[in-house]
């Protein structure tokens, strides 16, 4: 069923499984030729929006990022009628701009990840085409989420290149290096198939990442769970505001 007024769609990742400030209304199980997806699409009231929610990891935050199926997420969202994504994710942070606590609005990708259902256009249905990718986030959405994150004065980095790794481990100190010498500046596990995915599907979509982490080899601790979690649980009411202050200006996109 197609609802002509939730137009704005919330992936949540990591920390962001629930949004308490949501005031739930249904949750609706969306089939879709791809699969099930992570968990069941929540219907709710945010800033007297309808909007809709979809926990990426499922609601016990029990799908590893290679395991999400990417495409059930994006197709369904799109199947009830939401023209527009908001992605959250908790990344590492490489580089003096991307310490923990820092909120990035990200405009590039490069995706390391391998082996995930990336496409909804791999000719077995339909003749292959291929999408125009060069910017992967829609700036008018950029632009909403940075003028909403610097009202709420929580010094957004606008711009940055999130570097999508496969997962589920941590990467090594190298590799960390390889992907700044190629221009990365912030890194996590599931940006990608699902930026493209909604590109395909002709959705808007934008990131708002939270740092949490110095990412592999750049503090002389050992990536920890509790850190983690830790910078997790403050960071995630920065993201939580943002998104209430957004969704009036990206449901009239
Ligand atoms: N690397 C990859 N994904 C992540 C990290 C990281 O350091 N922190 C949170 N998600």
């Amino acid at each position: 069923m197609k609802s002509d007024s939730t137009k704005v769609g919330i992936i949540g990742g990591s920390g962001l499984t629930s949004i308490e400030d949501l005031q739930v209304q249904q949750q609706r199980i969306v089939r879709t030729p791809f699969g099930e997806t992570s968990a069941p699409v929540v219907f709710g009231r945010l800033r007297d929006q309808t909007v809709a929610f979809l926990a990426r990891h499922g609601q016990g935050h029990t799908i590893a990022p290679h395991r999400v199926n990417y495409r059930a997420n994006v197709y369904a969202l799109a199947e009830i009628g939401v023209q527009s994504i908001v992605a959250v994710a908790a990344v590492g942070g490489i580089g003096a701009d991307f310490t923990a606590g820092r909120i990035v609005i990200p405009e590039q990708i490069i995706d390391y990840t391998h082996s995930r259902e990336s496409t909804y256009v791999d000719g077995t249905t339909d003749a292959v085409t291929h999408v125009d990718f060069s910017y992967p986030y829609t700036e008018s959405m950029r632009e909403i989420l940075l003028e909403s994150a610097h009202r709420l004065e929580l010094n957004p980095y606008a711009g940055g290149c999130y570097a999508a790794t496969q997962g589920p481990r941590f990467e090594t100190a190298a590799e960390i290096d390889r992907i700044e010498r190629d221009g990365g500046n912030i890194v996590g596990m599931t940006g990608m198939p699902e930026a493209v995915l909604a590109r395909e599907l002709g959705l808007r979509y934008a990131t708002v990442a939270l740092v949490v982490n110095p990412a592999a080899g750049r503090s002389s601790e050992v990536i920890s769970f509790e850190e983690i979690f830790e910078q997790l649980d403050a960071g995630m009411k920065k993201v939580k505001r943002i998104l209430a202050e957004c969704v009036p200006a990206i449901q009239k996109l």
